[in-house]
């Protein structure tokens, strides 16, 4: 009897084909074990001795074929390990160490004369993987049924989270556990953003945090050729599956070999700080492909935007409407509506607005033939993207930019027919190039053209990066709007500046962008890549334009200011009417001086859906600036300003809620106050609800120093 157990035993393990391949990180905290149980592949993460991820499945199913999921032997594997440091053209910090330990399985389906491989790469702060597919004689082309890949959590976590959508991730967040994720789901749809419910899926980066204290952020980097991904969520065991974006037939991916999927990347630390200061993403992209990037600046700029968003102030349009509705089509011979916003004097007195206050850019919208009726129809052609409106004139105004030290930034609205788009790029590019732009705003309103295509399918994927790459050959830099969450990108293609791919803050005055949005935004969205949020809105209540309009922008006039250093990005929008800064001069000071690009970056504190507190160090300068946000609870937080160097004296200029402030009813009341500081200085600052603070840091001899201490005395 013993004998045939042992022999058993030992046939079964031949059959079975058990085989485990373990890494470490390069501090020994994370751990990731691949195995092959029954022919199938599996990985499992622990951190710090405890699991994180349980036994999760890896594989594809194919819609043309037999599958990457079972059938598998181990044919051989390599672990090695990698250091290196490198500095992102533009970046929260100046140079970004590379580190980790790597293990590649060769997988191989005998019955089918076929391999896959799976490459990990473990860091001190999370994990990647992905998929290789080899150029081999029995794999050339294969169709994508969906992907497999599942992460096994280890509870029922705590998630910050937005729903399925194929395209649009214009929601605000819902702050759940895992579990209560069926009961909240429908409600998640908001009504205004929903264009394609995907049912039981989230979207990613997804933030989570287990209840011993794990944060966890689940994402994908180096998003190429292939759709991007959501992820399905089992409630009872809290498995997340990939889901990738269909497109128009239902297949998720057409790929031909040599081919590697997007990275998924799972990022763990035991403080939300942390997460916030993780580069794993970046590092998985690839090096930037732009040899010269000397043209590759940090922007600041003001725009004829958010008045467009204001009852009464503006229309992107030239006419009304309804002309257009009305079967008149011949509307160059009407009066221009008359708040068509883009004409050559309004666009005038943003540059000289720009220059007086030292923007580098003016961003303008409505420039173009084709707002009559551009919207929701599903229309191919609607703009060209070259023929501006009678009252605009793109040389004229290019030229008196120049002359002032400005630049133009380029409106392409694609209305999503992108097709249409796709046709007209590189005349559309050229026009740039022709008339001195070197930066555009794109924007992907409404259904896809290919029809059925989605924002974020495989075709759509691939637009984006063509966009971006072809507007380097041109010497463009992209900033995109409604297109898919980004995936460190900017790394290989730094010209992709920054996107939106989230709900920014046009959404506040079409249903609201909630107290903690931005609190939660920089632990999800942005950690794919930079955002083009456009704060810095200072009138927030929008009776001021139309009395009994009950919208408004929900925080206060400070946390508008802090939001410059608490969502990184390298193009800053001072979003307001210029007017409104004119009514607050003395505000509008830290957004003059407030750096887009930086050498050094520490996450003070932070919590998602809480607060969150940074500081920053301006690229090059030893300037500081301090952004602290907080939910609509008002809290007092300690500043300790330790970063600093020893031995210096600095002044520090503390924008700060004032005494009563509240988002809702007192949104506008401030202090600013000076004060001299060292690094063994700790602030205590209040936020009110919805509210923050802005500090600007600089070194000041002792003269200054005293000075100020003089002027505090009288
Ligand atoms: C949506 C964009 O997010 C917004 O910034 C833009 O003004 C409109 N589309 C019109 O293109
Ligand atoms: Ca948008």
């Amino acid at each position: 009897m013993k004998k045939t157990l042992a022999l058993l035993a030992i046939t079964l393990l031949l059959i079975t084909n058990i085989f485990a391949q373990t890494i470490q990180s390069p501090d020994g905290q994370l751990q990731c074990i691949f195995e092959l149980k029954d022919s199938i592949p599996y990985y499992s993460l622990t951190y710090k001795g405890k699991p994180v991820l349980y036994s999760s499945k890896l594989g594809l199913t194919i819609a043309n074929g037999p599958s990457f999921m079972t059938g598998f032997i181990s044919k051989d594997q390599q672990t090695s390990s990698f250091s290196e440091t490198w500095n992102p053209v533009l970046g929260e910090v100046k140079s970004i160490l590379n580190n980790y330990t790597e293990l590649s399985v060769k997988l191989s389906q005998p019955r089918h004369n076929r391999e896959m491989l799976v490459r990990f790469r473990l860091f001190n702060d999370g994990l990647g993987f992905r998929y290789e597919f080899p150029q081999q004689k029995n794999l050339n082309y294969f169709v994508i049924k969906d992907e497999e890949t599942s992460f096994s959590l280890n509870g029922d976590h705590k998630a910050w989270w937005i729903p399925g959508d194929y395209d649009t991730e214009e929601y605000n967040y819902t702050t759940s556990q895992l579990s209560e994720v069926p009961s909240l789901f429908d409600k998640s749809y908001d009504g205004n953003a929903s264009q394609t419910i995907v049912p039981m899926a989230l979207q990613t980066p997804l933030m989570l945090k287990s209840g011993d204290g794990v944060y966890i952020n689940i994402h994908e980097a180096a998003l190429i050729g292939y759709a991007a991904m959501h992820v399905e969520l089992d409630p009872k065991s809290y498995t997340l599956k990939s889901h990738l974006t269909p497109d128009a037939q239902g297949n998720k991916g057409y790929i031909q070999t040599p081919f590697n999927t997007p990275w998924r990347t799972i990022i763990v630390a035991d403080k939300a700080e942390k997460i916030l200061a993780s580069k794993l993403i970046l590092n998985l992209n690839e090096p930037s492909k732009i040899a010269n990037t000397d043209w590759i600046k940090p922007v600041k700029y003001v725009g004829v935007w958010w008045q467009m968003f204001c009852p009464g102030q503006g229309s992107w349009s030239y006419t009304d409407i309804d002309n257009v509705h009305l079967g008149i089509t011949d509307y160059k011979n009407l009066p221009p509506n008359k708040t068509h916003a883009a004409n050559n004097t309004n666009v005038k007195k943003y540059i000289d607005f720009a220059a007086r206050h030292g923007f580098d850019a003016v961003l303008v919208e409505g420039w173009n033939e084709g707002w009559e009726d551009w919207f929701g129809k599903s229309k191919e052609f609607v703009f060209d993207f070259v023929t501006p409106y009678p009252d605009f004139n793109p040389t004229l105004l290019n030229s008196y930019a120049q002359q002032k030290g400005v630049r133009l930034i380029m409106h392409h609205e694609t209305s999503s027919s992108v097709t249409n788009y796709e046709r007209w790029m590189d005349t559309a590019y050229r026009f740039m190039v022709n008339h001195g732009y070197n930066a555009v705003k794109s924007g992907y309103v409404g259904n896809i053209i290919p029809r059925g295509e989605h924002h974020y399918s495989q075709w759509m994927i691939d637009h984006f990066n063509r966009a971006i790459t072809k507007a380097a050959q041109y010497g463009i830099m992209v900033n995109s709007h409604e297109s898919v969450h980004p995936t460190g990108l900017n790394r290989t293609w730094p010209n992709a500046i920054a996107a939106e791919a989230a709900r920014g803050t046009e959404y506040e005055t079409f249903g609201g962008n909630n107290p903690d949005h931005t609190t939660i935004l920089p632990f999800t969205r942005l950690m794919g890549g930079p955002m083009d949020y456009t704060p810095g809105i200072f009138q927030t209540r929008l009776d001021y334009y139309q009395p009994g309009d009950t919208r408004y922008v929900k925080t206060t006039l400070v946390k508008q200011m802090a939001l410059y250093v608490t969502m990184y990005s390298p193009l800053q929008m001072a979003a307001d009417i210029i007017e409104n800064y004119e009514r607050f001069p003395d505000a509008f000071q830290f957004i003059k001086d407030v750096a887009a690009d930086w050498d050094d970056t520490r996450i003070l504190s932070a919590e998602p859906g809480d607060h969150i507190i940074i500081a920053r160090k301006a690229k090059g300068k030893d300037d500081w600036f301090i952004g602290g946000i907080t939910d609509e609870n008002p809290r007092t937080s300690n500043v300790e300003l330790g970063f600093l160097d020893s031995n210096e004296n600095y002044i520090a200029t503390i924008y700060e809620d004032g005494k009563d402030a509240h988002y809702i009813t007192n949104p506008q009341k401030y202090n600013i106050r000076k004060l001299a500081v060292t690094n063994k200085v700790k602030l205590q600052q209040k936020m009110a609800a919805s509210g923050g603070f802005a500090i600007s840091i600089k070194k000041a001899s002792r003269e200054e120093i005293n000075n100020l201490k003089k002027r505090r005395r009288n």
